[in-house]
């Protein structure tokens, strides 16, 4: 007996389905754990299975809901936890991603306004590489004298999972290189599997009773992290470079170039990769390419387009997470057809109402779809969608699945129209839509359940405050409990030790280890501060942002209250931000327009030690921690460029002259804040005083 339950996983209510998922992942983990690690299975494998499938088809149901432990993710007892760490030296970031020529058109002047000699010449011809986006998990492998000595998956971007011995595994590849190797050398590129081995490997894990993979890339992934090497070496993963990381000197001048010398060691360099001079052939490459896919052995998601010169990679530098020099162009997202049996309202963490189509699941692009976002009320009339509709769903990468359209000529005659509540479903109060606004909110605040749960949940996910053993079962316990109600809460939880140790499941320790965990986030980075506040738009990226721009809490806060007035300094500083626009601003000063929030942000700040930014400069440069305004018409490069370099060498950059202004850089046609600076006597550097101070 191992206590499945035969209510239909699809019929569960979302608190059930939550339940359960917990107990199947304790479940799984323990027979697992005594299946691979002390051999000795305490039930069949019948029975086993059955739990498996079980927490498969709850995840089906409730795609939402999958836990980050969830044992789907993990092949037998191959705890990821147990891998060594690996800093990269340098970081592994992601990529911006397009979907339209538009938008690849606004990528590529982008880069020619940033550089002044394409600004300037439009003749110039601005190369770029053209490289398929294999679907798989990057590696960063550094060799040292021409030998590996670690392979790291890209973890976080910062810290990675020391993978050496299980890249040792792989079949036919440059462990050892010939020929001219700088001494340390780091190769970046995908690991993947081919359709053809995937389709092999599922075969042969149906066969014994394991897992069965969704999809190629989870395969990879599966097959590269595991503890047992001797499982990966049953695995022919292959790898596709295109990247470099530490190095001891420099490698080429050019993408193009770099890729001719990985040949040349010996690494497999994506065939279809095209050097392209404009705009048109970057585009037939994408057609062509895009052509080839479903042909292709290898699974990809799109081209990467990445400027060939080095210099001017280099110049162009990164916006928060991901380079100004490349942009990752994906494929059209995948679709299929489905019956929309009912629509759900969910209450998000801004109070948001979100219509959530509960489909008859379907798989799109291997991976089983159930719910669906309908965006708002307003799309739903738009497109006509009525419940018992058979409609068209999208899925894009990763994104949330949202239903396009219905089909027309399949609607049955009791189809129903869907009226959206004037109530929160949850809380009760009344759910208004703001003028201009197409979402409808509850005004339900703190009183909202939902509203607290989520945001407590996004509160102490991976990217925030990251506490562990604190998941999404043991907020709604806590909070059902009246010892949960706002973030500032979680670091008091220990004042009630004895309450919670009293619980079902708990003892004394598991409470105790819960408490540690989160003793152990008190210290937190001021960008994930931010960002765990969960305002909206504010997202990991543009936390990033703030917290460099105003460095400590304190003056965050200050500013942000400041910017509430639209005429004041404070909100130029913010808007001028790049990367930050005016409705990302307007979310942010009305967040502390709210006392409330300033009543539970003051509070939670209370309880945490929340550090400095630290920026990753040059701390030695003779502009660091300075505060810069840029005025008129700079010669040798662009604002923008000027602006980058500055904020590189650790430097803020300022839209308005203040007293807290270091330099004002003048360029030709200085106007007004040239004079203010005169005023205030601040320091004026001209275009090459400037580039002198920097030693450009
Ligand atoms: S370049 C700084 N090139 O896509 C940019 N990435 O969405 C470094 N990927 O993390 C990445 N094919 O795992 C690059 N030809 C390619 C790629 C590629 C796949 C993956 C890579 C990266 C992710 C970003």
């Amino acid at each position: 007996m191992n206590g499945v339950r035969d209510i239909p996983a699809d019929q569960l209510s979302e608190l059930e389905a939550i339940a359960e998922l917990a107990a199947l992942a304790e479940q799984i983990t323990s027979h697992d754990s005594a299946y691979h690690q002390e051999d000795a299975p305490v039930i069949s494998d019948a029975a086993y299975d059955e739990l498996r499938n079980r927490n498969l088809a709850i995840e089906a149901a409730f795609p939402h809901l999958i836990r980050a432990d969830s044992p789907s993710n993990r092949v037998g007892a191959a705890a990821t936890a147990s891998f060594s760490k690996v800093s990269h030296v340098k970081p592994m970031l992601s990529l911006g991603n397009v979907f339209s020529e538009e938008e690849v058109v606004d990528f590529v002047e982008g880069v020619r306004r940033f550089l002044k000699e394409l600004k300037d010449d439009p003749g110039i011809p601005l190369e770029m590489v053209a490289e398929p986006k294999i679907d798989g998990l990057s590696l960063s492998l550094r060799y040292e004298k021409g030998r590996l000595v670690t392979a790291a998956t890209r973890g976080d971007g910062t810290v990675g999972e020391n993978v050496t011995a299980n890249v040792r595994t792989f079949r036919e590849f440059p462990f050892i290189l010939s020929g001219e190797v700088p001494d340390v050398l780091e190769v970046r590129g995908e690991v993947y599997l081919t359709k053809q081995d995937f389709q092999v490997l599922n075969a042969r894990q149906m066969e014994a009773g394991g897992k069965v993979f969704a999809n190629p890339r989870n395969a990879a992934a599966g097959s590269l992290r595991q503890l047992d090497t001797s499982i990966t070496a049953t695995r022919p993963l292959k790898m596709f470079a295109y990247a470099w990381g530490d190095v001891s000197e420099p490698i080429a001048d050019s993408q193009w170039d770099f890729l001719q010398r990985l040949k040349g060691w010996g690494f497999d360099v994506n065939p279809l990769t095209r050097l392209c001079t404009s705009l048109s052939s970057l585009m037939d490459v994408y057609r062509d390419v895009g052509g080839q896919r479903a042909a292709l052995n290898y699974d990809i998601d799109g081209m990467v387009y990445k400027v060939n010169r080095f210099d001017w990679q280099d110049r162009l530098g990164f916006l928060s997470r991901a380079p100004r020099w490349a942009i990752a162009h994906k494929f059209p997202a995948e679709k299929a057809q489905t019956v929309l049996n009912d629509i759900d309202i969910q209450v998000g963490r801004t109070g948001t109402l979100t219509p959530v189509a509960k489909l008859v699941p379907v798989t799109v692009g291997g991976v089983v779809v159930s719910n669906a976002t309908l965006h708002n009320e307003d799309e739903i009339a738009r497109k006509d969608i009525r419940i018992g509709d058979t409609v068209v769903i999208q899925r894009a990468g990763d994104v949330i699945p949202q239903v396009l359209e219905n089909v027309r000529d399949k609607r049955p005659q009791n189809a129903v129209p869907f009226v959206m509540p004037e109530n929160c479903p949850v809380c009760g109060s009344a759910a208004v839509r703001n003028e201009g606004e197409a979402a409808r909110r509850c005004t339900g605040g703190l009183v909202c359940a939902a509203q607290t749960i989520e945001r407590l949940k996004h509160f102490v996910s991976r990217g925030a405050l990251d506490i562990e053993g604190l998941g999404e079962k043991h907020i709604i316990m806590f909070w059902e409990d009246g010892l949960l109600k706002t973030p500032a809460d979680i670091f008091r939880l220990h004042h009630h030790l004895e309450k919670i140790q009293e619980r079902e499941g708990w003892g004394e320790k598991s409470a105790q280890n819960l408490t540690t965990a989160i003793d152990q986030r008190r210290a937190v980075s001021l960008e994930r501060f931010i960002y765990a506040l969960g305002i909206r738009q504010v997202g990991q990226a543009t936390g990033r942002l703030l917290a460099k721009q105003y460095g400590t809490y304190a003056a965050w806060r200050e500013a942000m209250i400041a910017a509430e007035d639209l005429a004041s300094a404070a909100y130029a500083e913010l808007t001028g931000i790049d990367g930050i626009g005016t409705g990302v601003a307007d979310d942010l000063t009305s967040f502390f327009a709210w006392p409330d929030n300033l009543e539970v942000l003051d509070d939670l700040a209370g309880e945490l030690d929340i550090t400095s930014f630290e920026a990753e400069v040059d701390t030695a440069s003779s502009v660091a921690g300075r505060t810069i305004v840029f005025t008129g018409t700079l010669d040798s490069v662009t604002r923008g460029e000027a602006k980058a370099k500055a904020e590189s060498l650790g430097a803020k950059v300022a839209g308005s002259v203040s007293k807290k202004t270091d330099y004002v850089v003048a360029g030709a046609n200085a106007g007004s804040k040239a004079k203010k600076a005169r005023e205030l006597g601040v320091t004026i550097l001209s275009e090459p005083d400037w580039l002198a101070l920097i030693d450009y």
